[in-house]
């Protein structure tokens, strides 16, 4: 399933944003180049939802802007966003739930191919319900996937899954990234998470990144590495002193 489309980054620019008077970002900035994948950690009312959301244009900026880096075929570029939630509808099937918001027909051999990829082969006819919490985020990753996004958002995709299902979605993330690479955001909470998939790890605090560290381990990368244990102990303290400031 490889591509050939061009990878776009993001640039934002001076952005700022308030809920009333509470002042979420002023002026942040950060760029992201073409195909990179970054991490947002940062303790629980940080803003991180709130940038994935401006940089999906589903909240409009107070000021500053959020733009591409590089030059996208049809010259627009698709934003995808998953959620902690599967967000799948009951009373469709797994495939017509993959195939939302495109036509039906022309697309679903599209939807089982991606199905298939994503380890579903077989369960592209039954219902949300018969699925376990991992199918169904792996049905809302195709989902994402099926509209090629340029930018890939995450908030917490896998956040609901119990330890082993999680290290599974996670493998199946980095697969899909590598063989298909573009520029994904991963909201997490999970600092290891980070570190194992992330070219880039930022940590946002009181609106501003107060942590922006480059991992450079190749991959696949052993969660008992020494440096990213290292790395893995210096972020939670971090996060720690955030939370108790
Ligand atoms: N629509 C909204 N209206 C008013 N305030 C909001 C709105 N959305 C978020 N906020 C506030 O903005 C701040 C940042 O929220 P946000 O959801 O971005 O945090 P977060 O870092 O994603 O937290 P969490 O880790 O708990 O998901 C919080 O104080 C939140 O209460
Ligand atoms: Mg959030």
């Amino acid at each position: 399933m490889a591509t050939t489309m061009p990878t776009i980054g993001c640039s934002i620019n001076a952005l700022s944003h308030r809920y009333g008077e509470r002042r979420i970002f002023s002026g942040l900035e950060l760029h992201i180049k073409p195909g990179q994948f970054v991490s947002v950690l940062g303790v629980s009312g940080a803003g991180k939802s709130t940038l994935l959301r401006l940089i999906a244009g589903l909240e409009t900026p107070d000021a500053g802007s959020v733009r591409p880096i590089g030059q996208a075929v049809d010259g627009k570029i698709t934003v995808r966003v998953m959620f902690q939630e599967d967000r799948l509808l009951p009373w469709w099937s797994v495939e017509r739930n993959v195939l939302l918001g495109l036509d039906k027909h022309k697309r679903l051999s599209d939807a089982r191919r991606l199905l298939a990829h994503v380890g579903l082969q077989g369960l592209e006819s039954l219902w949300p319900a018969q699925l376990s919490g991992g199918q169904k985020q792996r049905v809302a990753l195709a989902r994402a996937l099926i509209h090629q996004p340029d930018w890939l958002l995450l908030d917490e995709p896998f956040g609901a899954l119990d330890a082993l299902t999680r290290v599974t979605a996670q493998l199946l993330l980095e697969r899909l990234w590598l063989e298909s690479p573009r520029t994904v955001l991963l909201v997490t909470h999970d600092v290891e998470e980070a570190l194992v998939l992330s070219d880039r790890v930022i940590l946002l605090g009181n609106g501003e990144i107060a942590h922006d560290i480059n991992i450079s381990q190749p991959r696949p990368r052993h969660r008992s590495n020494h440096e990213l244990a290292e790395l893995k102990e210096a972020l939670l303290n971090e996060l720690v002193a955030v939370h108790q400031a």
